[in-house]
């Protein structure tokens, strides 16, 4: 079984082919290509919406032809193509499944729907699939989404918790913006932070009515941004926006030891909401192991907690690579929908808001 995924709901356009076996386990990456907008939206400080729908329309048809390359794949070799259908946005959701449909159109190929949120828990299966025991508790932390999600044998899903407000990413990318730092500000946050004191500054944690489990980061957003009123720091943020050369040593160098404590103890509060409801989670619905996926899930501080925990579980982070948006993830999600025959026709369309459980 050979399955071309493509993946465009975000600011990546990437696709992907993974071989499986017969009970839809993935068995190898045979290519994954990423093309990147990252240069496009840097500038503007967060993704724009119609630019990454022009940049999607002009990487689709190069990266997947060279995904298909790579993997020495011809169309007949494929068993069908899945596509991310949503969360995400609009018009470059419709980029990538527009032209999914017209290759299985040609092709007379079966076409497969993935929810980009399924995609991020199924990178976790692309490279530990034999050890992941159900029930498991996936924590899925991204730009877009901050969920969690009890996974049982078979890949059904029920919804734990989840942000009311911000993404942890998006909080993240926000007071990286506001500290006069690049986009994507999560990276540069996690490699300052090391730099920091993170009991410098205690945060209080967001106090959740109704769900526990659920997250909230606007207050804590918010407690930054009046912490950055109450101490002078224009000049300094307006060096480091200004900088021609904005590489972690010159933001360094542009970064007095109070704002390193800030970042530090700004991280170690995200960390802490997270972990916090993900193992109470995970010990409510008796996890045999816990997932963590999505773009955050690279974060060294968020790795290293969750990592040097006691748990009566393991804990598993897919490679970098494979935790931000890429392809391989969606072509894994498929194999399983692909055993079960849950096709999709072609008046598939995109869905902004698509929901997991
Ligand atoms: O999964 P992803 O590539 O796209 C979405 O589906 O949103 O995640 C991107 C998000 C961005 O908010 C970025 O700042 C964050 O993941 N991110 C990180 C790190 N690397 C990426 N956040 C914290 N630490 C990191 N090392
Ligand atoms: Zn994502």
């Amino acid at each position: 079984m050979r399955i071309l995924g493509i993946e465009s709901s975000c600011d990546e356009t990437a696709a992907a082919v993974v071989q499986g076996d017969s009970t839809g386990t993935p068995t190898l990456v045979l290519s994954t290509i990423v093309a990147s907008q990252l240069s496009t939206h840097s500038k503007y400080g967060g993704v724009v919406p119609e630019l990454a729908s022009r940049e999607h329309l002009r990487a689709i048809v190069p990266v997947v032809r060279l995904a298909m390359e790579q993997s020495g794949s011809s169309w007949n070799d494929l068993s069908a193509v899945a596509v991310t259908q949503g969360p995400g946005l609009v018009g470059s959701l419709l980029v990538g499944i527009t032209y999914a449909k017209s290759i299985c159109f040609a092709r007379s190929l079966p076409l497969i729907a993935v929810n980009h949120i399924e995609g991020h828990i199924h990178a976790i299966v692309l490279e530990a699939a034999a050890q992941l025991a159900y029930p498991a508790l996936a924590l899925v932390v991204s730009g877009g989404h901050t969920h969690l999600f009890e996974v049982r044998e078979g890949f059904t899903y029920r919804l734990l918790g989840r942000t009311r407000d911000d993404a942890a990413g998006e909080a993240f990318d926000k007071v990286a913006k506001l500290l006069g730092f690049g986009y994507p500000g999560g990276p540069i946050i996690d490699k300052l932070a090391p730099y920091g004191n993170s009991n410098a500054i205690r945060f209080t944690p967001a106090k959740m009515k109704g769900n526990p489990r659920d997250f909230s980061f606007s207050g804590l957003k918010t407690a930054v941004l009046r912490w950055v009123e109450q101490h002078d720091m224009t000049s300094e943020i307006d060096l480091r926006r200004r900088l021609i050369d904005p590489s972690i040593e010159n933001y360094l160098n542009s970064t007095p030891q109070s704002t390193l404590d800030l970042i530090a103890s700004f991280q170690r509060t995200v960390i802490d909401e997270l972990l916090r409801r993900a193992f109470a989670s995970a010990e409510d619905i008796g996890a045999q192991s816990m997932i963590v996926s999505g773009g955050v899930a690279c974060n060294s501080g968020l790795r290293a907690a969750a990592l040097g925990a006691r748990l009566p579980y393991p804990v598993f982070f897919p490679s970098p690579g494979l935790s931000t948006d890429n392809a391989a993830m969606i072509a894994a999600a498929a194999l399983p929908k692909f055993i079960r025959s849950e096709f999709a026709d072609l008046s598939l369309s995109a869905q902004a808001g698509l929901t997991l459980a």
